[in-house]
């Protein structure tokens, strides 16, 4: 399979970042891209032949400070189907083990000619920073608490593909929202597209001024789920805590855990959600979970392939529009 590029040599223009470091700052229609394009890398990712050869030739370097299970391997996934080669790097196993800094060793990955760099980083802001220093196009694949833009792509093609669109909807964001780089990207892209978004944690994991992010907070789970259509439950991030932001888990399961009567409080068609790892019994119950018929959890995973293939495809795209060969 030759497997050209889904995107249309004239929609490429439609999309002006050489970098994906965040939803804020794509527009609506540079969203829509995204997601259509996604779309269809679903249907090929479906197909027996899953392999193409966009990107033969490229290279791809996962680079992660964290773990990771869904990013890394999605990424390592997509870009070995788009025919690239790909590098997996955890920080774990690399020279920063000896002192070296970020910076540095992005430097030495920028001067091996990688064409892509994906990088997950514990700390807000680090992706962007080592984005300033190479030449190739960076994503973000999460930075401590501030943004995981291919998790909210995947997260609203999901949405739109059982529900038909975003506009319009209600989605409840709960959990631990004031550590969840999830939530924010979640919220940037879903007001950009249109839905309403509801927020609904603990005080202690809320966010100050939450409000002006263009949201409304809930304390209490039932007044937040009232009529919502999705439901996108969040996982306690306790490697970002210092000190306890709970009493007990028993008592953060009884009050915010997702169970069927607090389910019940949302609309009958209302969908589950979950960016992964789950803590089952903590934030969420494994029943509603693993139903069937309400949960898109493992849809989420399946479509964070297609939509990182599309990142893919439309960032290697613009690294050619912007090259210095590249007609004026
Ligand atoms: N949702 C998510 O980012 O999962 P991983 O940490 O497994 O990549």
């Amino acid at each position: 399979m030759t497997s050209p590029s889904l995107v249309r040599p004239d929609s490429v223009g439609r999309f002006r970042h050489r970098h994906l470091l965040g939803i804020e700052g794509l527009s609506p229609d540079e969203i829509t891209l995204l997601l259509d394009l996604s779309d269809a890398y679903v249907e090929q990712n479906r197909a027996p032949e899953k392999k193409g050869s966009l990107l033969r030739g490229r290279t791809v370097i996962n680079l992660f400070f964290e773990n990771s299970t869904r990013t890394r391997t999605s990424f390592e996934l997509a870009g070995k189907r788009l025919g690239g080669d790909v590098i997996n790097m955890s920080a774990e196993a690399s020279s920063v083990k000896k002192g070296e800094t970020l910076i540095d060793t992005a430097m030495a990955l920028n001067a091996m000619l990688a064409d892509v760099l994906v990088v997950r980083h514990p700390d807000s802001g680090a992706v962007k920073l080592l984005s300033e220093k190479v030449n190739c196009a960076v994503i973000n694949g999460g930075d401590g608490t501030h943004e995981h833009p291919t998790q909210a792509l995947l997260d609203a093609l999901a949405i739109r593909r059982r529900k038909g669109r975003l506009q319009g909807l209600t989605v409840a964001i709960c959990g631990d929202i004031l550590h969840s780089r999830v939530a924010r990207s979640n919220i940037h892209l879903l007001n950009a597209m249109g839905a309403r978004v509801r927020v609904i944690a603990p005080p202690t994991l809320m966010p100050a001024a939450v409000d002006r992010l263009g949201v409304e907070a809930f304390h209490d789970m039932k007044a937040g789920l009232k009529d919502c259509d999705i439901v996108m439950m969040l996982r306690l991030q306790t490697e970002r805590m210092q000190g306890n932001f709970v009493p007990s888990v028993r008592e953060y399961f009884h009050f915010y855990g997702l169970d069927y009567e607090k389910l019940a409080c949302a609309k009958p068609d209302a969908l589950i959600m979950h960016p992964g790892p789950m803590n089952r019994g903590v934030e969420i119950d494994s029943e509603v979970a693993d139903d069937i018929d309400r949960s898109l959890i493992r849809e989420q995973v399946e479509m964070g392939v297609a939509v990182r293939m599309a990142c893919l495809d439309v960032l290697t795209r613009m690294a050619v529009v912007n090259a210095p060969w590249a007609p004026a």
